[in-house]
């Protein structure tokens, strides 16, 4: 079911903190929000202003001119075009959310697409959001420490592909990447679709925050989104291989693979790459 003509609504309107929080902000995010219209990376400018942007701090850019991605890897995207922004926690050193913020967002980021559209997301490990077996968006979590009492600033980066057209995407990314323009139906309005990440995000946080049953809850629904689970996976590793079939995530996020050539291993996100 496709519709017959594009009907894009917000292209190039640049959003205020109003529309990231349209009740004002209810929970841990948002009582400070920064709307770049360019900067070189939101999760950068969480980072070097930790101190100072205060714990739930949030940042939006219109335009990145150095998006960061997963190992280094860039993420581009065409102004006005995306969702980029990222969130400031600050957290002990010991804080479990530092190995499972990456799971948590890439969760909310599914629930917030499901809520404006009629798509079903899926996410593929670690930190890709796929809706028709290609990329919609990523996640990523990036921590350093901050001078204070041991703490640290773990700021979570989102990137969600809206407003793209098939000829944004050259090279590789045109046959794996995808856009909510492009593969829903529902009129994608930015604004609103950012407002349900951070509310999703704000959901979670606080669930695990207050209620320790909540991690197995949130790792539950991760899982029951999570495209890899039961079937082959390639990794790259260590300088080395492997494949095998994905069963389970652990408490820290790593991928559970049971080897084809016998043996089960855990995968860290932070060393491993997909090859497939
Ligand atoms: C990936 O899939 O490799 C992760 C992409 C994360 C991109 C987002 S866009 C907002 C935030 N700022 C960045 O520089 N990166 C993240």
């Amino acid at each position: 079911m496709k519709r017959p003509e594009a009907h894009t609504v917000d292209a190039h309107r640049p959003l205020t903190p109003a529309d990231l929080f349209p009740a004002g902000p209810r929970g841990r995010l948002g009582r400070n929000v920064f709307i770049h219209s360019t900067i070189d990376s939101t999760n950068l400018f969480l980072l070097n202003h930790a101190a100072t942007a205060g714990d739930g701090a949030v940042a939006w850019a219109e335009h990145q001119t150095a998006g960061r991605g997963r190992l280094g890897r860039r993420w581009e995207a065409p102004r006005g075009s995306s969702i980029l922004l990222s969130v400031l926690l600050i957290q002990t050193a010991d804080s479990p959310l530092l190995s499972r913020a990456t799971l948590l967002a890439a969760l909310a980021a599914c629930e917030a697409i499901e809520t404006r559209s009629e798509a079903r997301p899926a996410i593929r490990w670690p930190n890709d959001v796929i809706l028709n077996d290609r990329k919609v968006g990523g996640v990523l979590a990036e921590s350093r420490p901050i001078t204070k009492g041991g703490q640290r600033a773990l700021v979570i980066g989102v990137g969600l592909n809206c407003l793209q057209q098939p000829g944004h995407f050259a090279g590789e990314l045109a046959t794996r990447a995808t856009s909510l323009e492009i593969a829903t139906t529902h009129p994608v309005q930015r604004g609103a679709l950012a407002a349900a990440l951070l509310q999703r995000m704000d959901h979670w946080l606080d669930a695990c925050a207050s209620d320790a049953s909540a991690w197995p809850l949130l790792r539950r629904a991760w899982l029951g989104r999570c495209d890899d689970i039961g079937k082959r996976v390639h990794l790259h590793h260590d300088s080395r291989s492997f494949s095998g079939t994905a069963l389970d995530i652990s408490e820290a996020g790593d991928l559970i693979v049971q080897l084809e050539h016998g043996g089960r291993r855990h995968f860290a996100a932070a060393n491993t790459t997909r090859t497939a």
